[in-house]
């Protein structure tokens, strides 16, 4: 049996579901692997830490916050575990979780994190400390979340050459457009998406392609070892299309879908976010909904396709544990 200690930064949608999930399991996890996960401290921006004990009593933010006199006091002298980052992204600064998770690795910690936007504003500093101090950085909850697309790349894939990379990877997006292929118009569609949850109050990142630009760079320098930048990448998004330009192409039997590609080619990385009409026998044309899929074209193993994973609060932090998991039994991706 192995403890493994955790200190969660994010008490919001998918840090709550975080820890309701890793408390539901916690038995199971210990029985199946033999990890004991706890939770060290929970950390949200109006600044409570505690234990979980104190947590199930209600502890208000605050009270113990003011006794402490920084973010050292949450790591344990000599103990560490995993970090993970369920704060806001922002994918400018990386802020708050750039200097969270550079705090965490440089004291041993390992990191999981749903936040893209560290992962985004500054990869280098992320990967270089975490390999100075012989830490994992793990990325799946920031990454399309429970669809497995780093971990199918990694590990089912190994020893192929990734040609091409297709994904659909913005619930929100999907469902808009399926909607619009069954007769609704745009802000018909975002309406109903608003109402069904699925839908954030601000869908720009979603709808403007940007949402699906950062999972697909992501995915790709994770998959491919590249160095990639989110100026790398065209982007375009679903605000401009119409509800008639949709039945036009469901006519032809096609789909239109927000479509992420990584293309390599005579030496060159096109990266591009944008609507494509998919013919009815491209596998990712039956993907409807919120629901998300990818498309790994490879030398060795020909098309491979994942679908399906939902991109909620409850993927994400299923997500997050399969990486802590995964980051403990099998140790080989560094
Ligand atoms: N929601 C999803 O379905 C989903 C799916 C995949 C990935 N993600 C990513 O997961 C992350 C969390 O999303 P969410 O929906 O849970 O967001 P959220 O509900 O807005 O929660 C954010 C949490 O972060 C805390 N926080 C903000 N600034 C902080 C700081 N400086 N230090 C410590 N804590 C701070 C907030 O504290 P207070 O509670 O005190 O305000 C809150 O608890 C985001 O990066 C998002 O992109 C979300």
């Amino acid at each position: 049996m192995q403890s493994v200690e955790l200190i969660l930064a994010g008490f919001g949608n998918v840090g709550k579901a975080f820890y309701e999930l890793v408390r539901f399991r916690r038995m199971r996890i210990l029985d199946r692997y033999g990890l004991d996960l706890f939770f060290r401290a929970v950390i949200r921006k109006k600044g409570w830490i505690c234990s979980p004990d104190e947590l199930g009593k209600g502890i208000q933010p605050s009270t113990r916050w003011d006794e402490m006199t920084g973010r050292e006091c949450f790591f344990p002298p000599k103990k560490s575990g995993v970090w993970v980052e369920c704060t806001p992204s922002d994918i400018h600064t990386g802020e708050p979780g750039r200097t969270n998770i550079l705090r965490a690795l440089d004291l041993g910690w390992h990191v999981v994190t749903a936040a893209k936007g560290p992962l985004v504003a500054d990869p280098a500093a992320l990967y270089k400390k975490a390999e100075s101090r012989k830490r994992k950085i793990r990325i799946s909850g920031a990454t399309a979340a429970a669809l497995p697309a780093i971990d199918t790349a990694i590990y089912a894939l190994a020893g192929t050459e990734i040609q091409r990379i297709e994904g659909i990877l913005n619930g929100t997006s999907n469902y808009i457009l399926t909607r619009m292929h069954q007769g609704l118009i745009y802000e018909e569609a975002l309406r109903e998406a608003r109402k069904k949850g699925i839908a954030e109050p601000d869908p720009s990142m979603d709808v403007d392609g940007w949402d699906t630009a950062v999972k697909l760079l992501l995915i790709s320098n994770a998959a491919l070892k590249q160095k990639l930048c989110l100026k790398d990448v065209f982007v375009e998004g679903i605000r401009g299309l119409s509800r008639e330009e949709l039945y036009r192409q469901s006519k032809k039997r096609k789909a239109v879908k927000l479509l992420g590609t990584y293309l390599a080619e005579k030496g060159r990385i096109l990266l591009s976010v944008k609507p494509e009409a998919l013919d009815g026998d491209h596998p990712l044309y039956g993907v409807v909904g919120a629901e998300k899929g990818i498309t790994f074209h490879t030398d060795t193993m020909s098309r491979i396709t994942v679908t399906g994973g939902k991109s909620d609060p409850g993927g994400a932090a299923a997500a997050l544990l399969k990486d802590i998991i995964n980051m403990y039994k099998h140790c080989i991706i560094t």
